[in-house]
């Protein structure tokens, strides 16, 4: 049995008030869509096809990598429209799940179940009971408990409304079942469209049984239609992130204060403060802390490392029982080795820091290679730009650079070596000794203060 997954996107998302696509609006910081293509690859489908709208381009472009098959449907005439341009794409295959690119929680258990009830027979449908309906296509039954039609509210008599089982609009169905069904709808109702919901009863006439299941989670067949949903689907989505990290082992300060964009790898008893924000892949080991409003981006931070408030480490990699912050900036290829420290405004770009080597104050080293144990001075500063090149400092093991140094890049720092306080250290300085550049000091004898000129 060879699956399709048929993605709807071509909604125009007017109650976004946006130039964006809908469906590339960010949830996590990832496309609507993104997530809805995560849950169909989930399921290994033979092939995948979405649907977009009239002027797709900036859609497809946004997935060009993604190996999926492109239909557009230029004009806007329902789901069951929407579909029909979509069974060319998948005239080889059995089975067609429907999903919507505007509706990004469909959890792949859920679509799992669905299809799973549905193998022995042609149709399946995802339903769910509401308080409240409204709005949405309702299920109408037979006393016998079959599923008979869907009836869209638009259309429903006040019975019909009453009923409290609504479409979430999921279905799966056997292909050439569902060409066939499709080929006798039409637009003759409410809303002068062709209905997707409007096979149900076709089926049902022909005698098909239509299987149906539950979604796990009412937010899974949420949709999206204006910022305010957006932002819900978002805290929601956030939650369960959040309580899948903490049933693996991570605490958070407050799971209403965290934010995953992106993926968090963690090993047990890290500790995550609050309103830190996790972008791209970050790997925490055992025992890591990450104090209050840290962000952290495509990083890996290494067993028993602390890192305290306000600090952004981007690109970066910091080894165990190192300590970094409060305010401290590691830009990309940073590379910090165990039992490191890095203190406040203090930012590192392309720099190594050795085993037990020290930053604690007001610094930056750009292109920097530190050894073992090197401890540099408050205000120290590499001067690693020219203004259209880039040149490297190296400090060896056991330097101690005093307080606010400049290192004209390239050079060299030696093994042991000491360089006074306040130095502008253009060439290399030699191992064990100790090298400054400072004007002398001088005390002018006698010298006095200028008084206010009487007239
Ligand atoms: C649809 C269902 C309804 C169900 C509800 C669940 C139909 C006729 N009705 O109603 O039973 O309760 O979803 O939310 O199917 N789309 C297209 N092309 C079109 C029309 C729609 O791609 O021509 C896409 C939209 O982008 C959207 C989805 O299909 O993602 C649903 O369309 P929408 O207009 O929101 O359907 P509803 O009227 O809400
Ligand atoms: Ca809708």
């Amino acid at each position: 049995m060879k699956l399709a997954v048929v993605i709807l996107a071509a909604g125009l998302g007017k109650r976004m008030h946006s130039s964006l696509p809908k469906v590339l609006h960010p949830l996590a910081d990832r496309p609507l869509l993104g997530h809805v293509l995560e849950a169909a690859r989930a399921l290994a489908p033979a092939r995948i096809v979405v649907v977009h709208g009239h002027g797709g381009e900036q859609v497809r472009s946004s997935f060009a990598t993604h190996d999926c098959v492109w239909v557009e449907q230029a004009e806007q005439r329902g789901t069951g429209h929407a579909v029909i341009q979509a069974m060319p794409a998948v005239a080889d295959l059995d089975r067609v799940l429907i999903l919507y690119g505007d509706v990004p929680l469909i959890a792949p258990e859920t679509l799992r179940d669905l299809m799973d009830a549905s193998t022995d027979t042609r149709l399946g449908l995802l339903t769910a009971e509401l308080d409240d309906p409204s709005g949405y296509g309702r299920i109408v039954r037979d006393d016998q408990g079959r599923v008979v039609r869907i009836v869209e509210e638009k259309d429903a008599s006040v019975e019909e409304r009453a009923l409290t089982e609504i479409n979430t609009g999921f279905l799966i169905a056997d292909r050439r079942g569902l060409a066939d069904w499709l080929g006798s709808i039409g637009d003759d109702n409410a809303q002068g469209e062709y209905y997707l919901t409007d096979i149900i009863g076709i089926a049902a006439r022909e005698g098909v049984a239509i299987a149906t299941t539950r979604p796990t989670a009412l937010a899974e067949i949420a949709g999206v239609n204006d910022r305010v949903q957006l932002a819900d689907l978002e805290r929601i989505y956030q939650r369960w992130v959040a309580e899948d990290l903490m049933r693996s082992g991570v605490s958070l300060a407050d799971p209403g204060r965290f934010d995953l964009r992106g993926r968090l790898v963690s090993e047990p008893d890290a500790y995550i403060d609050v309103n830190v924000i996790i972008e791209g892949e970050v790997r925490l080991a055992t025992g890591v802390r990450i104090g209050p409003n840290c962000v952290l981006k495509n990083c890996t931070i290494g067993p028993q490392t602390q890192v305290m408030a306000n600090c952004i480490i981007e690109d970066a990699v910091v080894g165990a029982n190192a300590r970094i912050g409060p305010f401290a900036r590691l830009r990309p290829g940073a590379r910090l080795a165990d039992h490191t420290h890095v203190g406040n405004f203090v930012e590192l770009k392309s720099t190594t820091l050795g085993q037990g080597s020290k930053v604690n104050h007001l610094s930056y080293l750009g292109n920097t290679e530190i050894g073992k144990n090197v401890n540099v001075g408050a205000g120290t500063i590499t001067c690693n730009y020219d203004g259209a090149n880039k040149f490297k400092t190296t400090i060896n093991d056991g330097a101690f650079i005093g307080s606010n140094t400049a290192l004209i890049a390239p050079v060299t720092v030696g093994a042991g070596a000491t360089i006074g306080a306040g130095s502008v250290i253009t060439r290399d300085t030699p191992s064990g000794q100790l090298t400054l550049t400072r004007v002398r000091q001088t005390t002018i004898i006698g010298w006095q203060r200028p008084g206010k000129k009487t007239t």
